[in-house]
């Protein structure tokens, strides 16, 4: 199976199957593309004014970046609301979770704006032309999509990490992670005293 396929698929399976996205709800996103789609520039507007609007998520980009960055953004739009949901797409999010790693995005960045998309989407339901219930059912399907990608994106970082330090250490994984247990577990005797719990 291909890299980005696996570390896709290995995040869905960490996850219980309740909270991911059905097909239903993948189906419920598509069917209202183009209520979804015409929300895209405002939505792109909203997402970066607020990576721009807060010193350490500005300082990723680069001078003259800001145009480029919202195309990426409205073509993640369209292909996320057009579909199809699978697992093309959860492997693409993979590899966009590694192209944020080189550019220094953190995963805080991260889910901080997977959520921003997903309350966008939830504040502005009522806009979106359809009655109640319709819209409340693809408010709450963007916030599993946004739920999965924090899990997918997260998960790459991780791998990404962990297989640059094997790669440089050259030391199994496994005993990467030993070690790595074992840092943590004396680093937990002074954050507890430090937390007080
Ligand atoms: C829900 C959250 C986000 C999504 C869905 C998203 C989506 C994307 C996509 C689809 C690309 C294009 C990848 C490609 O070239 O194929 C991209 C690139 C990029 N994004 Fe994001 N992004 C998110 C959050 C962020 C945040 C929080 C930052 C910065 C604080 C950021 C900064 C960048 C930068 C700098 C690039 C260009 C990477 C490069 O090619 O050098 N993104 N993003």
């Amino acid at each position: 199976m291909d890299p980005m396929h696996e570390i896709a698929r290995q995040a869905i399976e960490q996850t219980p199957p309740a909270i991911r996205v059905t097909p239903e709800q993948a189906s419920v996103i598509a069917a209202h593309a183009d209520e979804l789609l015409a929300l895209g520039p405002e939505i792109v507007q909203a997402f970066y004014d607020t990576l721009y609007g807060h010193e350490p998520t500005e300082a990723v980009f680069g001078e003259g970046e800001r145009p480029m960055r919202e195309q990426t953004l409205v073509d993640w739009w369209t292909r996320t609301v057009r579909g199809p949901i699978d697992d093309n797409y959860w492997s693409w999010m993979a590899m966009v979770g590694l192209i944020h790693v080189i550019r220094r995005v953190t995963n805080p960045m991260m889910l901080a704006m997977a959520e921003f998309v997903a309350d966008f989407v939830a504040a502005n339901q009522g806009r979106l032309g359809l009655p109640p219930e319709e819209a409340h059912q693809v408010a709450e399907a963007f916030r599993r999509v946004a739920g999965m990608t924090g899990s997918v994106i997260t998960w790459g970082y991780d791998h990404a990490v962990s297989s640059a330090l094997f790669e440089v250490a050259g030391m199994p994984e496994a005993l990467l992670a030993r070690l790595r247990d074992a840092e943590i577990e004396e680093a937990l005797v002074g954050a507890r005293q430090e937390v007080g719990n």
